[in-house]
């Protein structure tokens, strides 16, 4: 079985996925710079699973590493997730060229470059792959509280649609998942609503039953895809009060 590349390594949601896909024995790559905690996080996968599982170092601002590493895969991944993500206070980067630099780069840049040279890839190699990328309803609309991260998603969404079309014909399936509110790391800090909050594992369900069926576009947990098609269909002057 043809592994599966995790890009954000130590991610909650990802390594909630990894353990979803080891679970039935596929290897896995975790690709995170912080490799000791990613190797921690494989070391777990290969003792609960059985599974060969490794940590890789990338940071993945460095464009030319992420690169190197998904050309360098031996053999080619079936699978790849990038569940990269950083989710400032818009106050701290709003007019910080070093912040937006990084939200755009962590949450836009890198994760559809790499997805992209990975379908590539795949194409090229026959391999009727999957590419999921995590993004997020708040890339359906811009909000004063969050529109850096919000603009970097929006343009994630809309390279996943373009690298859908593209690899069609390829058979690469690409998911965008948008999660809502997830219980992690990113958002220990925020008060979410219990009934509209999932847990990692529920997302690597949802995201393990979508790859099985060979599914590709938007991915949402209930109920998010009808809050997502409100938020895109309210009036502006509607919209800034709610
Ligand atoms: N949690 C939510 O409610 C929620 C909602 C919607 C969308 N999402 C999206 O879901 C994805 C996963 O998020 P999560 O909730 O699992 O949060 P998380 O645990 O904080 O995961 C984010 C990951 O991104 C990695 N990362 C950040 N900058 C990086 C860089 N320069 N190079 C390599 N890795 C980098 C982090 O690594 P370090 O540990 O080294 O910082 C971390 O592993 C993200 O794309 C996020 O935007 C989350």
């Amino acid at each position: 079985m043809r592994s599966l590349l995790l890009i954000g390594g130590t991610s909650d949601i990802g390594t909630a996925i990894a353990r979803r896909f080891a679970r039935e024995g596929r290897p896995v790559v975790l690709a995170a710079r912080d490799v000791g905690e990613a190797e921690a996080a494989a070391a777990d996968l290969r003792h609960r699973f059985g599974v060969p599982a490794r940590a890789v170092a990338l940071d993945v601002r460095d464009l030319e590493a992420g690169l190197e590493l998904v050309h360098g895969l031996e053999p080619c991944p079936e699978i790849a997730v990038a569940a990269v993500g950083w989710l400032p206070e818009q106050a701290a980067v709003r007019e910080d060229p070093e912040g937006v630099r990084r939200v755009v780069e962590v949450n836009f840049t890198a994760p559809a470059l790499l997805l992209a040279a990975l379908g590539r890839r795949m194409a090229e190699e026959g391999v009727r792959g999957h590419l999921v990328a995590l993004g997020s309803v708040a890339g359906d609309r811009g909000r004063a509280s969050n529109w850096w991260y919000g603009a970097a998603k929006a343009g994630l969404h809309a390279a996943m649609e373009g690298l859908r079309q593209e690899l069609l014909d390829a058979g690469v399936r690409v998911l965008t998942v948008r999660p809502g509110f997830v219980r992690t790391k990113m958002t220990a800090h925020l008060a979410l609503p219990p009934f509209l909050t999932s847990t990692p594992e529920d997302i690597a369900r949802l995201v393990h039953r979508a790859v099985t069926k060979g599914r590709s576009g938007p991915l949402y947990p209930f109920p998010w895809r009808l809050v997502s098609l409100l938020v895109r269909l309210l009036p502006a002057s509607l919209a800034r009060r709610i």
